[in-house]
């Protein structure tokens, strides 16, 4: 949550930390602010503004111009401290000299303002982040560096933090910090400059050359290098590496949402991402970045698979391919559940998390657990480098491209097509599948891409069906066996995008409550296709409509039935049961893209939501 940015070199930095922070809005886009420090040693300016990037735009456009190759920006998705211009970030100090913007939550940060304010510093706003100008400065001005200040501040503060910094008397040069798991910050090498960034979204435009900071990893970067340090100022060597990614994926195109070319895009994705896992003839499995946990899956006698939000119910069809493919327990659970509880673990258990951006703090810190506990780590993730995947012993990426849309709809699907990949590879290491059965599972993947582009040549339907549909504030989604984690994606993207209320239910639970709600007003959609238990579907659509209840029900084609049956149908192609979620999930995007379009809701960034969400 929060983007952060920072530049150094020869350009004028306010450009392109503008540019960078559109890059990284979908992280928060409660305000938005830059600092820029003059080459001259100057008063280092501040622009900030509640609301979007547009907001920060129009008042630097509109004032002084900013001048100066150093600086850093921020937005911001609110924690402590009300959505204003005051809170927004930067933050500086009470003599203005240390200018700091911050990711993450300064647990501490009660008793730490009331020891600065007892000391006679004066605070501007209401914010946590505020302490760290005041502690920096207190530290600069005993005489120590900007690098240095920042290690000791961090040491008093509680919580996890991604932090950068500027001092006035230092020109040229930006400090950042890193501390647990609030957020990444990526060093990108330029030639003469250097970036910062949460992530790569906003320096892959400008270079591929790129370093991680880990966790207690600290860096200071000038327009000519970059140096990093450990907690105590020892110097350390980071890891570069270049990464591949597209920065043409990010771009919106002709396409009036990410949301919506994100869900066009999802038979390439798909494509891309089947091509890099298995090769077709002979089918195989290729898994090339298992590392270390390829050689632990003979051994694994259980599976806990571990995810938020739409990696959650990813996950939960994940659990399904463990059992049936490997025969092994498989267990799911939501991320920050597991790592408050006293999980059961051993080196015997794999545990497999889900996160496209690799970065969710909650994933990160269950990761932490099942790592003490010895246990074997693969990660699905979207996100090459990421920080998931450096914790775990191996990942499988999928090939989605970047996903920019604050509802995830490609990384869904790809990360399915990952799970059943890594569940196969169990399956094939433990000897249960046999050589027949995995040949054959792995070719059914193959016709997905053409499946899935099939159900989006009717997108035209949505459109129809949206009016009608957009009045109502309740629905409830229903789906059994795999569809009953599609049913709660479909209640999950109408309630993120629509701000509709949704439930999504087992539809075997109908009867135990959610009945209850059904009446006119209360429409159902229930996913009754082929696979899904269809009969036992089809009872629960009689159940709603004899109570009043519309019902929009997810078909296979040529079901010639239920259409009859009910208000709207929507068909999709017929594919093998355990990747029927995959298509089944389309329609419902579609839907919710269309209902929120037509109650004129902001897609891309809806309220209160953010992408990546790096703290508690
Ligand atoms: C946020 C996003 C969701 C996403 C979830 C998990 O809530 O809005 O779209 O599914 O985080 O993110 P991850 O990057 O871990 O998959």
């Amino acid at each position: 949550m929060c983007g952060i940015v920072g530049y150094v070199g020869p350009r004028d930095a306010a450009p392109i930390l503008i540019q960078g922070l559109r890059d990284l809005e979908y992280r928060g886009y409660d305000s938005a602010g830059i600092a820029v420090m003059p080459n001259t040693g100057d008063e280092i300016a501040i622009r900030k503004r509640e609301g979007k990037i547009a907001n920060l735009e129009a008042a630097v456009r509109g004032g002084v111009p900013l001048q100066g190759g150093t600086g850093i920006g921020h937005t911001r998705w609110a924690t402590h401290g009300r959505p204003s211009d005051t809170n927004a970030h930067p933050h500086h100090s009470c003599g203005g000299d240390v200018v700091v913007i911050h990711n993450g939550i300064v647990e501490n940060y009660a008793e730490l303002k009331a020891e600065l304010k007892a000391a006679g510093h004066t605070f501007a706003s209401e914010t946590d982040t505020e302490t760290i100008a005041h502690l920096v400065e207190q530290q600069v001005t005993e005489g120590l560096t900007l690098s240095e200040a920042l290690r000791h501040t961090t040491a008093r503060l509680r919580g996890s933090h991604a932090i950068l910094a500027l001092n006035r008397k230092e020109p040229g040069v930006i400090a950042g910090a890193r501390i647990g798991n609030a957020g990444g910050i990526v060093v990108g090498f330029g030639e003469g400059e250097s970036f910062l960034a949460s992530d790569l979204a906003a320096v892959i435009a400008h270079t591929r050359d790129v370093a991680f900071l880990r966790d207690g990893e600290f860096v200071t970067v000038t327009a000519s290098g970059v140096d990093c340090f450990d907690q105590d100022g020892r110097t350390i060597t980071p890891e570069r590496r270049v990464v591949p990614l597209d920065p043409v994926s990010a771009l919106k195109g002709q396409y009036r949402h990410f949301m919506l070319k994100e869900i066009m895009e999802q038979p390439v994705a798909l494509s891309d991402t089947i091509g890099s896992l298995i090769v077709v003839d002979p089918p195989e499995l290729q898994l090339m970045a298992l590392g270390a946990a390829a050689a632990r899956l003979k051994d694994t006698k259980r599976v806990v698979l571990l995810g938020m939000g739409t990696s959650l119910h990813a996950a939960m069809i994940g659990r399904r391919y463990f059992e049936l493919f490997a025969g092994i327990p498989a267990e799911v659970d939501n991320a920050s559940e597991f790592r408050y509880r006293e999980p059961v673990l051993d080196a015997e258990t794999l545990v497999v998390t889900v996160s496209q951006s690799g970065e969710t703090v909650d994933v990160l810190e269950a990761m932490a657990i099942a790592r003490e506990a010895g246990s074997a780590q693969v990660t699905i993730c979207n996100v090459e480098g990421a920080q998931t995947t450096r914790v775990a012993d191996g990942a499988v990426y999928t090939r989605a491209g970047m996903e920019r849309g604050v509802a995830s709809t490609k990384t869904l699907l790809t990360s399915i097509v990952a799970l059943y990949c890594l569940a196969l590879a169990t399956g094939k290491a433990r000897g249960h599948i046999s050589p027949q059965d995995l040949a054959g599972r792995i070719r059914d993947l193959v016709i997905l891409p053409e499946a899935v582009a099939s159900v989006l040549a009717d997108a035209d339907v949505y459109e129809q069906m949206a009016p009608a549909l957009a009045r109502f504030n309740d629905f409830l989604f229903l789906g059994r066996g795999l569809a009953y984690p599609v049913a709660m994606e479909g209640a999950l993207k109408l309630k993120e995008i629509s701000y509709i209320h949704a439930e999504g239910y087992a539809a075997g639970e109908m009867k135990h409550g959610p009945i209850a709600l059904i009446d006119r007003e209360f429409p159902t959609v229930a996913i009754a296709t082929r696979h899904a238990l269809r009969s036992k579907m089809v009872s629960n659509i009689e159940q709603v409509q004899a109570r009043g209840g519309e019902v929009l029900a997810i078909v296979t084609e040529g079901d010639t039935e239920i259409p009859g049956l009910v208000r709207y149908t929507v068909s999709i192609p017929d594919v093998p049961e355990l990747l029927e979620p995959i298509v089944a999930t389309v329609p419902l995007q579609c839907l919710s893209y269309q209902i929120a379009l037509q109650r004129g809701c902001d897609v891309d960034q809806p309220r209160n939501l953010a992408k990546t969400v790096t703290v508690e």
